[in-house]
Parts: C-alpha cells; structure tokens; sequence
C-alpha cells in the first residue's frame, strides 16, 4: 500500500519495474520462504506492479494481489491479466474469505500511519494457522541516505524533513506480531547493500523516486542544489567505483496466526 502520502501515490510504474527492478528481483528468495503450495489462497501486500504476484501465482497458489498506488495496479493487470488485483490500503482492508498466507515484500515499510493496525488486518484476512511472510525495512534502513538528506535540508534552512517510513527493530516488530495473536517462527535482520545501478544520477535519483513528495512545495530553483547536496555527502558512504549503493537493511519474517 503506497497511500501514506498523495505523492507516492503517483509513483511512476514504469521506472519502478525499469529503473528499480530490483525491487521484485530481490524478493525471490522470500517466495521461496512462503513456499506457496497449488491450491492455496495467498494475499500479496503490496504488490507493486504484480511481478511476485506472478510469481506465486505460477506456482499454482490462487492469488490476489493488493496495492494503494492504482498506476501500480493499473500496470500489474496489464502484465498480468489472469491475476486479481485491487487498489487497497494496508490500513483498512478487508477480504470475504479468509486466506492461508498473506506475503509482503518491500512494502510494509511504506504502511507507515499505524503497523498494529496493518498487522491486525493481516490477522483478520488470516485463517488460523495461516502464515504472514514478509520482508521490509529494518531499523537503521537508509541511515547514510537519510542522514545526508537531513543534513542538506539543514544546510539550506529546511526543516528536518518528515521522513514517510517505519523501519522497526526486530524486537519492536516481534512484540507487535505476538501482540496481534502471531508466533514467530523466523525472524532475520541483515544489511543488504544495494547497487543502485539504475541511478546515474545517485541518492539524488533515489531521493526524487522514492521521497518525491519532500520535494513538493519547495521553491523549484531549490531543488536541484539540494539533491547536489544530499549526493555530496551520501557520496564517501554509499558511491562506489561500480557505482551508488543503498544501505538497505532488512527485516525478514515468517510468523504463524494461532
Ligand atoms: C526499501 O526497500 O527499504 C526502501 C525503498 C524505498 C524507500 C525506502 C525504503
């Protein structure tokens, strides 16, 4: 679900799938920890443009994929026209039947406003013994991006800008699954360092991908100097001779509702 904010509403589909296909080519190894069997009945949250949605489909599982962006939507039942998708938000769906897993990649994160709220609708959307896999950022997820984005946004008078994420802490997170009635059966917290190979243009590219809409309302003439800025001292941390890296952290979890 991208609805946090108007603008990530507007992500552009394309540039998600082109640009920052890495995205859904990183999720693979999380299919495999879901390990969808034929027949089952699976919600992706968060699907984006449906690429893993696909994928757990072709394993003969019964998917519905779900995402607050409608151009995500709109691209994912294009691509992929004999799968179900709809427009939704994490905060306040609801499904008919119950499921036997719900799996998220790269998504949760951006659910921002209220994660018990997201994690008890997955538990609704559940049925008992039903599985919730999910991979997202981790607690320090970005820390060298966001660091130098504040730093630039201080430097040129801004105020600290109102980052749109929730990166939680394992712990944090297994707290707030057990609360909400899950057993955590597996829980991973890893770097993973993330060749930005599709940004020539560095964190600055990123920034206007993914935080596009802290760039809203500033004076126009403002912005390029500041993405200079950002890049400038992302740059010593994260710009390698191959090229620009994310510090991505990851938290990686498959929990059971009892
Ligand atoms: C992530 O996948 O960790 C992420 C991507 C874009 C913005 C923030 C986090």
């Amino acid at each position: 679900m991208r609805y946090d904010t108007p603008s990530l509403t507007r992500w552009n589909s394309r540039a998600y799938d082109s640009s920052f296909g890495y995205v859904s080519a990183k999720g693979a190894p999380l299919v495999e920890l879901l390990d969808p069997q034929p027949g089952e009945r699976v919600l992706d949250l968060g699907c984006g443009t449906g690429v893993l949605t696909a994928e757990i489909a072709s394993r003969g599982a019964r998917v519905l994929g779900i995402d607050g962006s409608p151009a995500m939507i709109e691209k994912a039942l294009a691509q992929f026209p004999g799968i179900d998708f709809i427009v939704g938000d994490g905060h306040d769906f609801t499904v008919v039947e119950g499921y036997d897993a719900v799996f998220s990649n790269a998504a949760l994160h951006w659910m921002s406003r209220d994660p018990e709220r997201v994690i008890e609708n997955v538990r609704e959307a559940l049925l008992p013994g039903g599985r919730f896999v999910a991979e997202m950022g981790g607690a320090g997820n970005c820390a060298e991006l966001t660091a130098a984005m504040s730093t630039a946004w201080r430097e040129y008078g801004l105020p600290e800008p109102g980052l749109p994420w929730y990166f939680p802490s394992p712990a944090e997170y297994a707290g707030r699954l057990e609360k909400h009635g899950f057993v955590v059966r597996l829980l991973e917290y890893f770097d993973r360092p993330t060749p930005l190979d599709e940004c020539p243009g560095g964190a600055a590219d990123w920034v206007r991908m993914f935080a596009a809409n802290l760039l809203e309302g500033l004076p126009p003439d403002l912005v390029d100097p500041l993405l200079r800025r950002v890049n400038e001292l992302a740059a010593p941390a994260l710009r390698r001779e191959t090229g620009w890296m994310a510090d991505y952290v990851r938290l990686r979890f498959a929990a059971v509702r009892r």
